[in-house]
């Protein structure tokens, strides 16, 4: 029933919009503006999509957005799901699979984070250049249904050279600063100790955030292209000298939106 279901989402999609995006953002806490550079939008309600899950987080909007930028028809999802809501693995990443059906090629994941990498600051937005899962958990776990991929898939470039490439090009056009480093999911939603953020920095961590992986292993999975950027919205726990608020998250990501958004825009321009 799942292929099925995933098929009949993309037709209720399909039905409503005139031309298919070939790329898609999903865009994180407070990290909606991008929504508001797109032009002929068309605004499809989550609760409207059959067999489409729900969302229900602060700062987090549920909408399928398809519009365009430039000349690219793009769609964007304004709110994911997350782990921490108790939605299962392949709920949260379902709206990918609704996506493949959609003739999506390039899946951008955005995402708030916390800093691990030192040298990072609140407000900097980070290409991610790798993941690492501190999660005992993998969204393909399951029946395999070989119509959507392989069962075994391989995840050496989980986020695409190519992309990342046009991304610091578009960053250097436009005048943006931009880091690079390692995005580490744990699951939340209460945020890390300062114990396991030593650990994870130990391991090759530069951000942690509660998002983004199950999407780019569903992406990957799918035979798309995945690219990743984070906001980091504050240093994590133990770096932060004070402690954390998901209200601050949303403050320092929408300021940091319009620098996203600027970015993005240049990317999908070029593209
Ligand atoms: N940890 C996990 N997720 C986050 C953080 C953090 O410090 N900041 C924003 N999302």
């Amino acid at each position: 029933m799942f292929y099925e279901n995933v098929i009949e989402s993309a037709e209720f999609i399909k039905e409503k919009i005139s031309e298919l995006p070939k790329t898609a953002i999903i865009l994180g806490s407070g990290l909606g503006g991008i929504v508001d550079i797109m032009e002929n939008k068309i605004v499809i309600p989550y609760g409207d999509i059959p067999h489409f899950p729900q969302s229900g987080v602060a700062g987090h909007a549920g909408n399928f957005v398809v519009g365009k930028i430039g000349s690219q028809v793009v769609a964007a999802m304004q709110g994911r799901f997350h782990f921490y809501e108790g939605f299962t693995m392949r709920e949260l990443t379902y709206p990918v699979y609704v996506m493949k059906f959609l003739g999506i090629e390039n899946l951008i994941v955005t995402n708030a984070c916390g800093g691990v990498n030192k040298s990072f600051k609140p407000g900097d937005l980070m290409i991610i250049d790798n993941y690492i899962s501190f999660l005992a958990m993998n969204p393909l776990i399951g029946n395999h249904d070989d119509r959507f991929g392989p069962r075994f898939p391989d995840m050496s470039e989980p986020y695409s050279l190519e992309i990342r490439e046009k991304a610091v090009e578009a960053a250097e056009k436009v005048g943006i600063e931009y880091k690079s480093g390692v995005y580490a999911l744990f699951t939340g939603p209460c945020y890390e100790s300062a114990a396991e953020i030593r650990a994870f920095a130990a391991l090759g961590a530069d951000a942690v955030g509660m998002s983004t992986v199950p999407e780019t292993i569903i992406g990957n999975y799918l035979g798309m292209k995945v690219f990743g950027v984070s906001c980091v919205t504050n240093m994590a726990t133990g770096i932060a000298t004070v402690k954390h608020s998901h209200e601050e998250v949303v403050r320092v990501a929408n300021e940091a939106s319009e620098k996203l958004c600027k970015w993005m825009q240049e990317l999908l321009i070029n593209w």
